[in-house]
């Protein structure tokens, strides 16, 4: 099996003030191609911290990543951008949409980005998938948290990423349109094979993936292959 993510004896720390806070300690797993992984764990534990370390948004203090075959401390932070945009698709728990850009501008820029013709049409099937088809000229203010989460989705979709970090992709829905997007994000991973990497607290949509990492406090409590 090719693992699409190894991560290897990382630590983190944020310093505030004079403190030096260490949230996560000492963190190795990897994820296959194809596969589906939850990350579990109370609020404050690491779970958002980590994500962005592996998604190559941050760096490390110290130990290894690797992502799609490429280790990124090696990489400058231009190249793990390119990295990003041909590879990885990202949910940010707190959306980050551009507040200047409509619904589907949001979408279609990372499109656009990749050279693609098409990207408005393309963003908009995407829109569509999500229940937006009537939001297209919309600014992220004009739209309901539920509805920004979903724009968030789609952006995420966009470049047809080989992994896909989600951060609470359904924290903000209720349950039909949460149900929705786990449909959406697992029919990513049966049809175009994309590893889904997904932090969350509905334990429901935990047990759907094939393994869970549980994190407390910073650091691995345990990883559980599902039945
Ligand atoms: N930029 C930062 N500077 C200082 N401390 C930070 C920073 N970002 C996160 N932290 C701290 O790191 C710890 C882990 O935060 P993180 O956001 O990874 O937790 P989480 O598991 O995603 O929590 P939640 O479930 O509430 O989203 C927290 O104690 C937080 O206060
Ligand atoms: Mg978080």
């Amino acid at each position: 099996m090719t693992k699409i993510l190894n991560v290897h004896n990382l630590e983190k720390s944020y310093s505030s003030g004079s403190k030096q806070l260490t949230v996560l300690h000492d963190i190795t797993f990897d994820v296959e191609e194809k596969e589906t992984f939850a990350i579990v764990g109370p609020s404050g534990s690491g779970k958002t911290t980590l994500l962005g370390l592996c998604a190559g948004l941050d760096r490390p203090d110290t130990g290894s990543i690797e992502l799609c075959g490429t280790e990124l401390s090696s990489l400058s932070e231009d190249e793990r951008a390119v990295l990003r945009n041909q590879k990885v698709g990202f949910v940010f728990q707190d959306f980050q949409l551009l507040p200047t850009l409509t619904a589907l501008e949001n979408v279609a820029v990372p499109l656009e980005l990749q050279g693609a013709k098409d990207a408005s049409e393309a963003a908009k099937v995407l829109l569509e998938k999500v229940g937006l088809g009537g939001r297209f000229d919309h600014y992220p203010s004009q739209l309901s948290g539920g509805e920004q989460q979903r724009v968030a989705v789609a952006r995420a979709f966009s470049n047809r990423p080989s992994i896909l970090f989600a951060d609470e992709p359904t924290g903000n829905l209720d349950a039909e349109t949460g149900e929705r997007i786990i449909e959406l994000l697992f029919n990513l991973n049966r049809e175009a094979g994309t590893t889904l990497v997904i932090v969350t607290h509905d334990l429901d949509l935990a047990k759907m993936t094939q393994r869970i990492l549980r994190l407390k406090g910073g650091k691995i409590m345990e990883t559980n292959e599902q039945q």
